[in-house]
């Protein structure tokens, strides 16, 4: 019904417009100047936790790229060994599990079947399970040692977006409850990890801003057949979900790609006017990382790539090669995921509104899949 949109066009433009609140809401009760306590996490008992040797996160679809940001953040922070798996996938690989083994599972709805039957296997074979879940009493963290709840609120739009940003924090804070309780941080570290996040819901804010911008070129988009998304350390995953959006709800041909793969392989698609948006770390806090996604954009351009920057503002750097460029607040490199995203998903929106699609209800997806 339209008066639940509160005025906005579609549930997604609401829910992407509702992101500031999904980071905030999630961290509540969970920061303070002391650091980062779960209090969930603590019910585990902090022997427990310190035991951990390796963690796997398991998930579907975007829930799948939130955890692969927070493997990143966790293995930097908490040093542990962090790998993603899809759900699907994780229970026929035979994995190698111990009771030293942390499953983390990721989902919105609590209720996606493969994810539901991949955390039963782990709990069958003694592993400790935590879920990520956005709606209270789901059956996953029913089933779970813990529950870290995300606070988006109901997302109604088939294509997740205020959820992912929620998935990506409070993963975050498990990784820095980790970090606490094994002694992997300094109180220094605390302290900058704390502050970033207490600076971002307002940086979301500002980056939701970007939607006339982004209006604009997907307007002069409209008829574009294929997309590219290129990303390097955590915005490799952005990539990825860049493209998953564009797929879900404009029906566009849509790549994410890690910038350093670029070599390999996908530069050879590279034509005249081929559209890619390119996530460009921060230069003040991955230089090097920087200068090797600037030499990238350099690379596609010189083959007729038409290069949408996303970059933090006053980086110039990519000014000379770039058609267009999005700015966002300043963050540090592993925070800079959660204000990428929100342009891309604007794009997507943006983009199935020029085809004149249906934002919301795109043809044969489901908001929650239920079945295996
Ligand atoms: C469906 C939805 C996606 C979602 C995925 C995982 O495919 O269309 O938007 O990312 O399920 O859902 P979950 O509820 O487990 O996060």
């Amino acid at each position: 019904d339209a008066s639940d949109k509160g005025g906005w066009s579609s549930f997604m433009a609401k829910e992407i417009n509702e992101q500031a609140d999904a980071v905030g809401n999630t961290l509540r009760g969970r920061i303070s100047s002391a650091g980062v306590e779960i209090p969930e996490l603590t019910a585990l008992g902090d022997d427990r936790l310190r035991e951990i040797d390796r963690i796997i996160i398991i998930a579907c679809g975007t829930a799948s790229y939130a955890g692969h940001v927070g493997s990143y953040a966790i293995e930097q922070w908490a040093r542990v060994p962090v790998e993603v798996q899809l759900s699907h996938e994780f229970r026929y690989r035979d994995p190698v599990l111990s009771d030293r083994t942390l499953v983390i599972s990721v989902s919105q709805s609590g209720e996606t079947m493969d994810t539901l039957m991949a955390v039963k296997y782990a709990i069958e074979r003694g592993v400790t399970t935590i879920s990520v879940c956005n709606t209270q009493s789901a059956t996953i963290p029913r089933e779970s040692d813990a529950a870290v709840y995300t606070h988006a609120g109901p997302e109604v739009a088939v294509a997740s977006t205020k959820a992912f940003v929620a998935q990506i924090t409070a993963i975050y804070l498990i990784g820095l409850h980790l970090a606490r309780v094994r002694g992997t941080f300094s109180a220094e570290e605390q302290t900058r990890a704390v502050e970033q996040f207490e600076a971002l819901p307002a940086k979301v804010a500002e980056a939701i801003e970007t939607r006339d911008q982004i209006a604009q070129l997907a307007h002069w988009m409209a008829d574009t057949r294929s997309v590219l998304f290129l990303g390097r350390h955590v915005g490799y995953p952005i990539a990825l979900e860049g493209a998953l959006k564009l797929k879900e709800i404009a029906y566009i041909h849509a790549e994410g790609f890690a910038a350093g793969e670029l070599k390999h392989g996908p530069i050879a698609l590279i034509d005249h006017g081929q559209p890619v948006f390119v996530l460009v770390p921060s230069p003040r806090t991955s230089p090097i990382m920087h200068s090797k996604v600037v030499s990238n954009i350099q690379e596609i351009r010189a083959r007729g790539a038409r290069v949408i920057a996303v970059v933090e503002k006053g980086d110039t750097a990519v000014l000379p090669y770039a058609d267009d460029v999005v700015r966002l607040p300043l963050a540090d490199t592993l925070f800079e995921p959660l204000l990428q995203v929100i342009p891309l998903q604007w794009f997507a929106l943006e983009l199935s509104t020029a085809k004149g699609l249906d934002v919301d209800q795109p043809r044969n997806l489901a908001k929650s899949v239920t079945v295996e």
